[in-house]
């Protein structure tokens, strides 16, 4: 519901979950924001909520009885004011200053929310969301810009996204145009962010708010390893499951900014956006600019409600596969197997021994195009490698498929290698100035996406495999960051635009796919998780998580994206031991209990296991298909993530009858005391039977006393070696996974 005051120009948007309440200043016809948070009830008048005392600092005019604008709440705060702030737009107009004052003109309401303009965004239908936008103009220039506000209906969720306008004569230059800026009130806010870098990605950290700014960014060309368009703020006293929660997240892919700022008077200015570092757009007469969509969460139920925000409007509103909610079949994927080194016959092995264990899909990943026996070349060279594959893609497909599995292809669309025709032909699509160094990494440049030409050459080439083979999945990779950006067909005004262009590329890429191939499985990936982000979740509904696919490693990583991202989106395969990324050894089965949560699959060389472990693999298989649904439908809990020592995850379905429960200890303890697994989101009228490994493991227990007892664990340890060893949770790295399943719903 979107209320609008007429008379005192306020604006509501509430859902009964959350409010957003902002109105149009006295005097200065700016918007002033009053309050964002939990649902309250409307009033006719919002004027208790303003906060107006005299300062000693600057006024908006001599005279005015305003204060200064630093000490005002903002909706769209602009440089060339008194607010000392970071504003949300930086506009640099043709006499060279930088002072704009963006004034309400009017406003619309409408139902449901579409996607366009280039950029990914969310979408509903006209029961599940509504849009307020604001249309403001410069006081000095012919600029609009108009704020959209999406009041998401069933979900404590409000999306923001800007569109400025120059009806001037006269080219502006943006050098800031965020997508969000919030100012929330009160101080003893943590906030949480996902940290990293390649093959330790979205790893949760969690810091005191102080005073000045702090803030998460990408200046790679993609979201990047080393953080996520993401953060939140929380009180102090907030956990998983109890407290306030705001959580913040960006629909792209690009260089990103996640910032607040603390100000002396303890507000903090959340603020979401395209970078504006090296971000710098040439806003011609008659064109437009759009920003990416902002996401704001509310939960007063701490982090996991968060997340489970996140989760469901991330599957409802934002990834539009549809294999979004459907069963995947589970995958065997030839990277960790074979690496560069195979031949059609080999893979064929691998394939046939991946069917008798119930695998349903064989991924041939890098390595079968060109002459790409390592990571020196190849890239852009999208033919099939005869010497490997001597009936091509086609041929090879084609093979695997009369096995009975389907079948899914690496590509790295975005890259070139020297050794090309492309590279050769064009050294005027690759990104840099030819003139100056050009940093190899993986031995690899980066193709300018933003120029369209090279988007249809690449399109053209990865269509013509397509189209001749039966690929029912691809996995699009990126390995490099982009550096030295520079693109040889934008002129020198415009190089400020190159990285944006190129993510609006590569969205165009995309989509020239999607439009092709709809019923295309498609996993998005970037050097492991380096574009896990809301942006690539548009085009792909799940996304290769991380490189490092330790079991214990992978614990932290899959935490993390969970905070923000649904289990179906988190890719996750069981790969060989010793670990390739770390070395360790754990057992077949911790493997697969954290692959579980997760879509789910294989990286490893069946053909090197045991028979006992391939029959093992076939029980993992069959027991995840059991799951599957519960898995990609359920709700998400994380149970224990305080402990570096002890991890256990939960997920639930909408009628609470089944739950399926992860458990992991990284490093056995002697003499430890008893431990206790808390469930959450259970039925607490219903009882329900535990299972263990599928072994009944208790006949009754009632949902209350599952969350506030638990389930214990552990045996009675005196001391003597056999008993020691017969403990439940005996050595280093184990798991258990445990069924619950509602008794009216067993008997069935
Ligand atoms: C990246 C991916 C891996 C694999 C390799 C192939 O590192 O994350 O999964 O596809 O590229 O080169």
């Amino acid at each position: 519901m979107i209320y609008v005051n007429e008379q005192n120009k306020e604006f509501h948007l509430t859902n009964g979950q959350i409010s957003y309440v902002f109105r149009v200043m006295e005097e200065t016809n700016i918007l002033e924001q009053l309050y964002y948070g939990s649902a309250i009830q409307h009033y006719e008048s919002f004027d208790f909520m303003i906060e107006r005392e005299i300062r000693p600092s600057n006024n908006w005019k001599w005279g005015s009885h305003l204060t200064s604008f630093e000490h005002i709440k903002q909706e769209f705060p602009v440089f060339g004011s008194s607010d000392f702030r970071e504003p949300a737009i930086d506009i640099e107009y043709p006499a060279g200053d930088h002072i704009s004052h963006f004034e309400f003109q009017h406003y619309t309401i409408r139902a449901g929310k579409t996607v366009d303009g280039g950029l990914p965004g969310s979408f509903g239908g006209e029961q599940e969301v509504e849009t307020l936008a604001i249309v403001l103009k410069d006081l000095y220039s012919e600029l609009y810009v108009t704020l959209h506000y999406h009041l998401y209906l069933n979900l404590p969720i409000v999306t923001r996204q800007q569109v400025i306008d120059n009806r001037g004569n006269e080219t502006v230059v943006i050098n800031r145009i965020h997508s969000l800026s919030l100012d929330i009130p009160d101080s003893g806010y943590d906030w949480i962010h996902l940290d990293g870098a390649w093959a330790r990605e979205t790893i949760m950290a969690r810091d005191k708010i102080h005073s000045g700014i702090q803030n998460v960014s990408s200046t790679r060309g993609a979201s990047s390893h080393v953080h996520n368009p993401f953060l939140a703020i929380c009180e102090e006293t907030t956990t998983n499951s109890q407290g306030n929660a705001y959580g913040f997240s960006l629909i792209y892919s690009g260089n990103f900014l996640a910032q607040i700022e603390k100000d002396t008077y303890n507000v903090l200015r959340i603020q979401l956006g395209i970078n504006p570092h090296q971000f710098r757009w040439k806003l011609d007469a008659g064109t437009q600019f759009q920003t990416p969509e902002a996401i704001i969460v509310f939960s007063q139920a701490g982090l996991n409600s968060m997340s489970q925000s996140f989760h469901q409007f991330f599957s409802t509103h934002v990834i539009r596969s549809p294999w979004k909610k459907k069963e995947k079949p589970i995958l065997i994927n030839n990277w960790e197997a074979t690496y560069f080194d195979f031949t059609e016959e080999r893979l064929l092995e691998i394939a046939q021994a991946s069917k008798r264990m119930g695998i349903e899909m064989f991924v041939l990943d890098d390595g079968w195009f060109g002459s790409r026996n390592n990571d020196n070349g190849s890239l852009g060279n999208w033919q099939p490698d005869y010497k490997k594959l001597p009936n091509g893609i086609q041929g090879i497909s084609q093979k695997i498929h009369d096995l009975g599995l389907k079948f899914g292809l690496w590509f790295e669309p975005e890259m070139v290698s020297k050794d090309t025709a492309i590279y050769l032909d064009h050294p005027e699509w690759v990104i840099g100035n030819a003139e100056k160094n050009r940093s190899h990494g993986r031995n690899q440049f980066v193709l300018d996406f933003g120029n369209p030409e090279v988007v249809e050459a690449i399109f053209e080439q990865v269509n013509r495999v397509l189209a001749t083979a039966e690929i029912e999945y691809i996995k699009v990779d990126m390995n490099r960051y982009l550096s030295e950006v520079y693109s040889a067909i934008l002129p020198a005004d415009q190089q400020g635009e190159v990285a944006h262009r190129y993510i609006l590329g590569v969205y165009r890429f995309f989509e020239k796919i999607i439009a092709n191939y709809p019923d295309l499985l498609i996993e998005s990936c970037a050097g492991g998780g380096a574009r896990f982000d809301p942006g690539m979740l548009y085009y792909s509904p799940q996304i290769w998580t991380s490189d490092d696919t330790d079991a214990v490693e992978r614990l932290k990583i899959q935490t993390g994206a969970s905070l923000v991202y649904p289990l179906t989106a988190i890719s996750s395969h069981v790969s060989a031991v010793p670990n390739h990324q770390v070395g360790r050894v754990t057992s077949l089965e911790m493997r697969k209990n954290v692959a579980l949560f997760g879509t789910f699959g294989y990286e490893l060389n069946p053909l090197a296991l045991s028979n006992e472990e391939q029959a093992q693999i076939a029980k993992q298989i069959a027991q995840y298909k059991r799951y599957q649904q519960l898995i990609n439908l359920g709700t998400f809990y994380r149970l224990e993530t305080e402990s570096a020592n002890f991890v256990s995850w939960l997920v639930i379905n909408e009628e609470k009858t089944e739950a399926l429960v992860g458990f992991y200890q990284i490093l056995a303890e002697p003499n430890s005391p008893y431990r206790r697994i808390k469930l959450a989101g259970l039925d607490e009228t219903k009882d329900y039977q535990v299972y263990e490994n599928d072994q009944l493991k208790e006949a009754k227990r009632n949902g209350s006393d599952l969350q506030s007892y638990g389930i214990r664990l552990g045996g009675n340890f005196i001391g003597r070696e056999q008993e020691y060893w017969s403990r439940e949770l005996p050595g280093d790295f184990h798991s258990k996974l445990y069924f619950l399943k509602a008794i009216e719903m067993a008997s069935k």
